[in-house]
């Protein structure tokens, strides 16, 4: 009752409208209510979209409401459907047990991440690299492990993505102050140095052509092209950052998809520990998407042109803006680092190489170009011609599969489709039967359509 009169007073949109963008202006008309004196964050003003995944999620629940009867695919956002191996979980449900014994019950550990975990990252990622566990931070993922990065470097620095990329390294540099304004035409922020990664360079930015920045965000395998770089490429990205004093921030989320010999840490480049910054995660290696754990290595040689440690600061930010990982998923990762948990993942691992495998050969022969897929679980697939939201729309409505359009991963992803190999394999092939049968009808329409149109 004092709910629906509060909703029900006159105060309906009470600051004058946002001149910044249309979807703004939509979110603020759908509002009721008093508003407080508090001025939105001008950096979160500048976002041009939602979040692109919630928004994937949102047309999701949308086609759902429309078609309630249809068996919805998600070859989306690229989430794990596998179930977790019993000799990982087993170890987090006792560890959860104990905590309910004066002998195993734990508080608060150590916000760097437990001492076992990060030498056991550090031995099975970075063997031989020399990589210390006084290096390794664990965290809640390394999603949230990019935002503290940001909080780390601050306003006042420079970036450079790939182009198209992961989205969180912009958005989270918009939303830090990196950068200026959305400019609609080019579909890029002002401030960020958008290097393009496409088919006409192989997926590798030339960079003699890239101008400096403070920091480059590099991701590899790439998400969303599924590009991975190779070993002469990533000298070249080190040399390029020691030549311009900037530091990589290398995201190897991917890194267990590899299959050919390419470099799964950027450590493996000479060179690389006075300029990279690397972030990595359980996330797509272990089925830890929901369980959330990740970790990030700042090396001790990583410096400020001041010559302060980079380390430090970053001690200090974590032990400032998080407590630490969860220690249940840290005994679940623990669990995962063993030989008999690492031999469990990886047969998880090859399930989704199969499923990308299925996939592949199915785009393949029905004559769409298609690239990544090898060393990644994605597929990265081109509409020459074609607004990648409108063939998100037409995939989606006349197969109920939902993909990623690509441009939601940057300028450079307008006209591809990212398809994930992540799923349920009965959902794969059915998926590639819907897909055969769609592109199939879509190509005949096409070569009659062109040749009606040739024949006027
Ligand atoms: C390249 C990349 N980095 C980081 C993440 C997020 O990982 P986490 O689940 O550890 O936050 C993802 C998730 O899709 C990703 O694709």
């Amino acid at each position: 009752m004092v709910s629906l009169m509060f909703f029900g007073s006159s105060s309906y949109l009470c600051s004058s409208p946002s001149k910044n963008t249309k979807a703004s202006l939509d979110f603020e008309r759908k509002k009721v209510g008093p508003c407080t004196k508090l001025v939105r964050n001008v950096n979160l003003e500048k976002l041009k979209n939602n979040y692109l995944f919630p928004e994937i999620t949102r047309r999701e629940l949308e086609h759902v409401e429309k078609h309630p009867n249809v068996r919805l695919i998600s070859l989306g956002t690229g989430d794990t459907t596998e179930p977790i191996p019993e000799q990982i979980t087993s170890q987090m449900s006792n560890f959860a047990h104990a905590l309910s014994t004066v002998e195993g019950y734990r508080g608060y550990g150590l916000e760097q991440g437990d001492k076992t975990l990060r030498q056991a990252i550090a031995n099975t990622f970075y063997g031989n690299l020399c990589v210390k566990s006084s290096e390794v931070f664990v965290s809640d993922g390394a999603q949230s492990d990019i935002s503290r990065l940001q909080l780390l470097l601050g306003s006042g620095v420079t970036i450079a993505v790939q182009d198209p990329t992961f989205p969180a390294y912009v958005d989270s540099s918009v939303i830090m102050g990196q950068t200026g304004r959305f400019h609609e035409a080019t579909k890029t922020y002002q401030n960020v140095v958008y290097m393009p990664c496409g088919p006409q360079n192989s997926f590798f930015p030339d960079l003699a052509m890239t101008p400096r920045t403070d920091v480059i965000f590099f991701c590899s395998p790439n998400n969303p092209t599924g590009y991975v770089a190779s070993r002469k490429q990533l000298h070249q990205l080190v040399e390029f950052a020691k030549t311009n004093g900037s530091i990589i921030i290398f995201d190897s989320a991917y890194a267990a998809f590899i299959e050919d010999g390419s470099p799964r840490s950027i450590y493996e480049i000479p060179g690389a520990r006075e300029v990279a910054i690397e972030v990595s995660s359980f996330s797509k290696f272990a089925g830890f998407t929901g369980v959330r754990l990740g970790w990030t290595i700042i090396p001790d040689e990583l410096l400020y042109s001041n010559g302060f440690p980079i380390l430090n600061d970053f001690h200090r930010i974590v032990t400032t803006s998080f407590n630490g990982a969860s220690n249940i998923a840290q005994a679940g990762g623990l669990a995962c680092l063993s030989s008999a948990g690492l031999k469990e993942i990886r047969s998880v691992i090859n399930y989704y190489k199969e499923n990308r495998k299925i996939l592949m050969e199915t785009l393949v022969s029905l004559g769409l170009t298609v690239y990544g897929g090898v060393n990644a679980p994605y597929l990265w697939v081109h509409f020459r011609g074609s607004k990648s939201w409108d063939v998100f729309a037409e995939v989606l409505e006349n197969t109920h599969i939902i993909t990623v359009p690509g441009s939601g991963f940057g300028p450079g992803g307008e006209e591809y489709l990212r398809i994930s190999g992540f799923g349920r394999r009965d959902d794969i092939i059915e998926a590639s039967k819907r897909l055969q049968r769609f592109f199939n009808k879509r190509t005949k329409h096409f070569i009659f359509l062109s040749s009606a149109s040739n024949n006027n």
